[in-house]
């Protein structure tokens, strides 16, 4: 009989966990720190789960050498974690704060003093707001260079310690959840601004790929993709368009443009006709074209399952998602004439409604393999979940380890199948801020004494799940 054999994993596989600035640092305006889009969105009431902010969040900032221990003693090999811009060009551009730049520097020093890689993600959707306020941010071109400017910094002065780098972190959602549904900033709903705004963060990418290149030679860089593998509801020929249809717009449109320099040919067909194709302006195919990255990041949760949108179909878009943590409260999302997702029958889903699908993460580090042939960075998998404290402080989060085991296995298979993997973050170390559900959706190893209605004392609790983690990286994932 013919088989794919198990190896083990690598033995300098990153076993990881992440975060973001904006969800766990707090300090939003200490040392010289510039506000950003989010320092200025939840301030506008009924916007967020109880009107919850990151000012303080779980107070890394101040905190992060009593986090890295608790990573050290976990046996973390890699932490990924993001930049502020605001902390180093307060107004997007210009002069640099040196107090952001040395607690970066401090932070990733702490970090190799424990025999923790740091990865570091340039940016985690906490664009300056001076730069919204200037040239409306993603909208205009000018971003490309101020982009690029501020990843120049950053490159100088942290490039000799991080090898790893992530460009930016799910563009596809901080461009659809920013431009067309509406719920994070800019809080804008229009198609046909969203393919320009994303434009325009596809050209700063490849052009802080291509500076990445030339100043870091012996590090790595990519872009984090919010990979939801698209399944077909069924065998019906017109589910199965659908699928492809799917598959085009909602991953290849941005995935073909970071792998291959340019855009899928039936989506962008689909735009052209439908007058939604972005402005491409002479030179961009080339810059585009120049700076492809070292590999794939995926921030994996779940997959969707799609079946044919009749052309007076719906017209949902993720607006309509749950974001209350009530079971059920999802509704259908799609493009008439194109596709339409349906629920997946075979699959549990947790309390905000996202599938659970381990399966569909071997599947996406396959469908990665064959269609761009790179290594692939798991920077994000994890379950966001109510936790209970005990009387006694356990947090017996069970489920979340069922939930990572049978994730670290179809991981396991992926490579067996030939998928490149370097790597696995969980999200997320310590819990943290969830940017529209506050402090109640939980998805760290550490629980931070801390809800939305009172700041608690932001104590740190190992759950569980911190022990298993440990076992895994200890056995380097025989034992899981
Ligand atoms: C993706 C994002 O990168 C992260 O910021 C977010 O909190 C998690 N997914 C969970 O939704």
């Amino acid at each position: 009989m013919f088989h794919v054999k198990r190896k083990p994993f690598p033995q300098d596989f990153l076993w990881g966990s992440a975060s973001a600035a904006y969800q766990v640092e707090g300090a939003w305006d200490l040392d010289g720190k510039g506000k950003s889009i989010w320092d200025e969105y939840v301030r506008i009431p009924g916007t967020t789960y109880k009107d919850t902010n990151g000012d303080v969040a779980v107070d890394h900032y101040h905190r992060y050498k009593e986090d890295v221990a608790l990573m050290a003693e976990m046996g973390l090999k890699a932490y990924r974690f993001s930049i502020a811009w605001t902390r180093i060009l307060p107004n997007g551009t210009g002069e640099v704060n040196q107090a952001g730049i040395q607690f970066y520097s401090d932070l990733i020093d702490e970090l190799i003093a424990h025999n923790i890689e740091p990865l570091v993600t340039i940016y985690h959707w906490d664009l300056p707001q001076a730069l919204q306020d200037k040239y409306a941010g993603w909208e205009s071109r000018q971003i490309i260079d101020d982009f690029d400017n501020y990843c120049r910094v950053l490159y100088k002065h942290f490039g000799d310690r991080v090898k790893y780098w992530v460009s930016l972190n799910e563009q596809n959602v901080f461009i659809g959840l920013g431009y067309l549904a509406a719920v994070h900033p800019p809080k804008v709903s229009d198609r046909k601004r969203m393919m320009q705004a994303n434009h325009h963060a596809n050209l700063a990418n490849a052009k802080a790929i291509a500076s990445f290149h030339e100043m870091v030679p012996n590090g790595l860089i990519g872009p984090s993709f919010a990979y939801g593998p698209a399944y077909p509801k069924s065998a019906l020929p017109a589910d199965i368009i659908a699928f492809e249809n799917a598959n085009e717009v909602e991953s290849y449109w941005w995935l073909d443009v970071y792998c291959k320099g340019k855009y899928p040919r039936i989506a962008w067909n689909f735009m052209e006709e439908n007058d939604l194709a972005p402005v491409v302006e002479p030179g961009d195919d080339a810059i585009l074209a120049a700076g492809l990255p070292d590999f794939i990041g995926v921030n994996y949760y779940q997959t969707a399952t799609y079946e044919w949108n009749p052309i007076d179909g719906i017209t949902g878009d993720a607006s309509s998602q749950n974001t209350t943590g009530k079971k059920g409260t999802s509704k259908s999302t799609g493009i008439p004439g194109m596709y339409r997702t349906v629920k997946n029958e075979f699959l549990e889903t947790t309390d905000w409604d996202w599938t659970i699908d381990p399966q569909g993460l071997r599947i996406a580090l396959r469908r990665l393999t064959s269609r761009y042939d790179l290594p692939i960075l798991i920077t994000e998998n994890g379950l966001g979940a109510f936790d209970d404290l005990t009387a006694d402080e356990q947090i017996h989060d069970t489920y979340r380890i069922d939930y990572l085991a049978k994730h670290v296995d179809a991981v396991h298979d992926a490579i067996a199948d030939g998928a490149r993997v370097l790597g696995y973050c969980t999200w997320s170390f310590t819990d943290l801020l969830s940017w529209l559900n506050g402090y109640q959706k939980r998805y760290g190893f550490v629980y931070v004494n801390r809800d939305e209605e009172s700041m608690k004392d932001l104590r740190r609790m190992k759950k569980d799940s911190f022990y298993w983690y440990k076992k895994v990286i200890a056995t380097n994932g025989e034992d899981i």
